[in-house]
């Protein structure tokens, strides 16, 4: 057996975990009507495969009609939930994995106006600064119903072969009681902290009523909020201790920090850029106060922190969350002594961010992500080796030759550029966001494994290609930027890349136009900013930087806040104009009756790219479909048949911002569906 202390069995009480990995609760917002169907199945099972001792499941799925969730999360209220749950706790334990499933009451983080319409609670009249809603602050009939409902919950996921539960405490109703912020409650449910914490134990002792002593039951709370007034360090070990003490949980899994804004959110679940393992110390603090059964998960996204958190003694379990969902199989690459095939989480919080904007949870860079039922995270060899040439280096022509590799075929890659990557390349000159070069470097190294030749400092035009004597063709040259969208003064301006590359000196008066909202804009703000620069930030929009989302948004804040930047939405820039070294801007409003001028000494456009698509209309007419791309095949997941002209000699495809500018996920998204078939 090895000793590996990862791979060492943990027992939890009655249940023996394989290893020491597991995945804490997310809700990847899969539910369908609310219940863990296929997809949600799948998900689970594909990381079950791939190892893992112990997936969590949900997260805040909602015990209550009045916790409506905030993202798609699982309906627990509901009897209809158990045979789902069956299906899916059955289909885990094949894999060996065990199961468990997170519960919660929102109380005050949700809104009123969803679902049933029903006001939301909290043990005080005090708003949450993320979702707005103004509660009811409770009375004793909530409290009873709401134990109940925690109750009835619990003895549901029992008869669907849960594993355990876990109750959630941070930003919840649960820790809405423990903390003096948020407690405005008299005895016996508030005050001291005995009293605050009186709920919990009264939710735990109807639950153990139910379930009984042998079932498992854990707390995922913070132990510290972080927050003036608020709970303290010394509050979070003496409740670990109580919940200890009081011999109704089995396990504790401690976060840190409080998450009713979306910096705070930020702290407590960290992105790239930020620093790696942030609260390992302090649940390590927790596990050494109570000796008690202790997990903990907050960007430990490789497997040497993961190694020393246990070795360490700091953890029994310890959580790789995103980490399985970049890469579902983990644990298998680590049996197989293949740590290096991990394809790596670079903390870019695609996942996170799209829940909170209403959408499923997908990896910026592994399309097979929650979409299991029809895309695979392990390539199938084909069955005729094929000759593909691939334009372009860039994420969406390195997955296409990864899986093109994968599948056994000849590749042969040309890029112009001297280093692969193209805008990736560019986004990882930021020091906060360097992580994500690893998106490349980790295709490059499987390209190696599976013999892909390159050509880099190559421009390739059709007579390169087709002396290749291809039978694919991929075009992925991606794009470049997009600046001519003024009514007059096109050539006075600069683009956003022109900043994040340095190949333009930053002005000392900036002012960035984003109405592309992505990240490039903001990325070039601070460069001017931290350059000394006074920037204006305008976009025509209701808000800024749509595109980047609650917590990317975080850093960005940080770091332009505290310089001299300033945010302006619902302007239009429509002209400029030079005026000895200064330029005029010419602004406007798509609210109409607006027309200001002001000055600047610089002009930075962000309006995503235009594709450079030449080499592909140049090969058109030699290929034999003449680029067209069946959609019906490609949703259904099958070979692509279409032939337009008979005589052409090889399959054309472009793909990514070669065909229109959009982002990392859905380039590599084009890529891998499309070659998993070829
Ligand atoms: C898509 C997504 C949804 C999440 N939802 C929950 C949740 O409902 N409850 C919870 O306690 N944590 C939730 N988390 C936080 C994770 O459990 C974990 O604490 C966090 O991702 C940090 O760990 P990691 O760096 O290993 O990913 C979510 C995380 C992700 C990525
Ligand atoms: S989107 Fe980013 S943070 Fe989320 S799992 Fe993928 S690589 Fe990790």
């Amino acid at each position: 057996m090895s000793n590996d202390p990862l791979l060492q069995p943990f027992q939890l009480k009655h249940l023996t975990l394989r290893n020491r990995i597991i995945m804490t609760a997310h809700e990847p917002a899969y539910p369908e009507e609310g219940m863990p169907k296929a997809r949600y199945r799948a998900y689970h099972v594909e990381r079950a495969k791939g190892g893992v001792a112990m997936t969590m499941t949900a997260g805040s799925a909602a015990v209550s009609k009045d916790s409506p969730p905030v993202f798609n999360n699982l309906l627990v209220y509901k009897d209809e939930v158990v045979p789902w749950m069956k299906d899916m706790t059955d289909a885990v334990h094949e894999q060996g994995a065990a199961i468990m499933i997170q519960l919660t009451h929102l109380g005050r983080r949700t809104r009123w106006d969803k679902a049933f319409w029903l006001p939301v609670v909290s043990p005080s009249h005090r708003r949450e600064a993320s979702h707005k809603a103004f509660p009811k602050k409770m009375e004793d009939w909530d409290i009873e119903r709401i134990i109940t409902d925690y109750a009835d919950a619990a003895e549901r996921m029992k008869a669907g072969g849960m594993d355990g539960i876990e109750l959630q405490a941070y930003g919840h109703l649960m820790d809405q009681f423990w903390s003096p912020l948020t407690n405005e409650l008299d005895a016996p449910y508030g005050g001291s902290l005995e009293n605050r914490l009186r709920f919990t134990f009264d939710v735990l002792k109807e639950i153990r009523k139910r379930v009984g002593p042998d079932f498992i039951v854990g707390v995922r709370y913070t132990g510290d909020e972080m927050l003036e007034g608020g709970l303290t360090k010394a509050d979070g070990l003496d409740i670990s201790r109580r919940l200890k003490e009081s011999g109704l949980v089995d396990f504790l899994n401690v976060v840190r920090g409080h998450i009713d804004t979306d910096a705070g959110l930020t702290d407590v679940i960290p992105i790239q850029g930020m620093a790696n393992s942030p609260h390992l110390d302090f649940a390590g603090e927790v596990r050494a106060a109570t000796n008690f059964p202790t997990f903990h998960a907050a960007k430990i996204p490789d497997v040497a922190t993961a190694r020393h958190a246990i070795a360490s003694g700091k953890l029994d379990m310890v959580g790789m969350t995103r980490a399985h969902m970049t890469d579902p199989h983990i644990v298998r690459k680590i049996i197989e002594r293949r740590e290096d095939d991990i394809r790596p989480c670079v903390g870019a919080n695609y996942c996170l961010d799209r829940i909170y904007q209403g959408g499923a949870a997908y990896c910026i860079h592994n399309a097979a992500t929650g979409r299991e039922l029809d895309m695979p995270h392990t390539i199938a060899r084909a069955e005729t080796r094929k000759k593909i040439v691939i334009v372009g280096a860039g994420p969406a022509g390195l997955e296409a030759a990864r899986v093109a590799g994968e599948r056994g075929h000849e590749v042969v890659v040309f890029e112009v550029a001297p280093d692969p990557g193209g805008q990736i390349r560019l986004t990882a000159q930021s020091e906060r966001r360097k992580e994500m070069i690893s998106i490349i470097d980790w295709r490059m190294a499987q390209c190696e494994k599976y013999g892909v030749t390159f050509h880099f400092n190559t421009w390739a035009d059709a007579g390169t290609v087709q002396a290749e004597n291809p039978d694919v063709v991929i075009i992925a040259t991606g794009g470049m930027p997009h600046t001519e969208v003024l009514t007059k003064g096109n050539e006075l301006v600069v683009s956003s890349w022109d900043i994040i590359a340095g190949d333009v000196k930053p002005g000392s008066n900036v002012l960035v136009f984003d109405d592309a909202g992505d990240h490039a804009g903001l990325q070039a703000a601070e460069i001017l900013a931290d350059a000394g620069g006074r920037v204006e930030i305008m976009t025509p929009d209701r808000s800024f930087a749509p595109e980047v989302m609650a917590m990317n948004l975080t850093p960005y804040m940080r770091a332009l806040q505290n310089k001299e930047v300033t945010f302006t939405v619902t302007y239009r820039l429509e002209a400029v104009e030079k005026d000895g070294n200064q330029l005029i801007a010419y602004v406007g409003s798509d609210y109409g009756g607006v027309s200001k001028q002001r000055t600047f000494d610089q002009i930075v456009v962000n309006h995503g790219t235009v594709p450079l698509d030449e080499i592909y209309f140049d090969l058109k007419p030699a290929s034999t479909n003449l680029g067209e791309v069946s959609y019906e095949q490609l949703i259904a997941g099958v070979p692509q048949s279409v032939i337009r002209n008979p005589d052409g000699g090889f399959q054309l495809f472009r793909i990514g911002d070669a065909v229109s500018a959009r982002n990392t996920h859905a380039a590599i998204y084009d890529a891998l569906r499309l070659m998993k078939d070829i």
